[in-house]
């Protein structure tokens, strides 16, 4: 099997979690966009759901598949989020953000009662880090922001280089929120917490692509089937 069909399994997975009547947080990203793909067969079959998108890019795919979207403003509790990650550890610990979205994607997987990340096997790791993690920067004061950033990774033992995400043309890459993104070069992130905590209290963060103590659920992909892990043993029985 390839990466595309370990990513369409474990959407196939996750789409057994949804119910009439959800309201249901939609990732942004490769994998993420299998998942939407299938509630938009489920949709045109009849289903009832109301879904909050994570991007720009996955609003227009769902509502081309005639998802019916609302926000975070009418719908401040959503039922369940399903996304991707670009690394998630045993203890479902993720980074996030490669595709650029990860404020939104974290802002809607907190505002979730259940968090399903769906992955390809690949994005599994020991530890954290071989994934540059992505932090969100306002533009103003980049110079300062970016300084800043790495005495304090360096404090929690994270150094390498810190990178200003540009776009094909060499323009710097601009979130949906008006923001930049620095791809911090770690290669290994032996204390994710304390490197989150640390990253807050830089005044130009505006977020990081660190997932802490935010997934419930990853359903993972590969060579040998489908491997699940949960943050509560409790928790996979998807509902009748
Ligand atoms: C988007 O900002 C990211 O957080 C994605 O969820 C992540 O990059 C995974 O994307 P793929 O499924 O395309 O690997």
């Amino acid at each position: 099997m390839s990466a595309d069909e370990w990513k369409q399994a474990a959407a196939e997975h996750a789409i057994l979690h949804v119910q009439p009547g959800m309201k249901i947080g939609l990732g942004t990203g490769s994998t993420a966009a299998k998942f939407v793909d299938l509630l938009g067969q489920k949709v045109r079959a009849g289903l009832d759901i109301v879904c909050v998108p994570t991007s720009d890019a996955t609003r227009a795919q769902a509502a081309a598949l005639g998802i019916r979207l609302t926000t975070l403003e009418d719908d401040p509790l959503l039922d369940l989020t399903v996304d991707g990650a670009d690394e998630l550890d045993s203890e479902l610990r993720l980074i996030k953000g490669g595709g650029g979205a990860l404020l939104r994607e974290k802002i809607v997987a907190v505002a979730s009662s259940r968090v399903i990340i769906i992955a390809d096997h690949t994005k599994r790791v020991e530890t954290l880090g071989a994934f540059p993690l992505p932090v969100e920067v306002v533009p103003f004061g980049r110079g300062s922001t970016e300084r800043l950033i790495a005495d304090m990774a360096s404090d929690c033992g994270c150094d390498g280089s810190i990178v200003l995400r540009r776009t094909p043309d060499g323009s710097p890459f601009v979130t949906d929120n008006g923001n930049y993104i620095m791809d911090c070069h770690f290669s290994m992130i032996e204390d994710p917490e304390a490197l989150d905590d640390a990253l807050k209290l830089v005044p130009g963060v505006v977020d990081c692509g660190l997932f802490l103590g935010i997934a419930d659920i990853g359903i993972i992909a590969g060579p040998m089937g489908v491997e699940i892990l949960t943050s509560d043993d409790d928790a996979f029985e998807p509902e009748d």
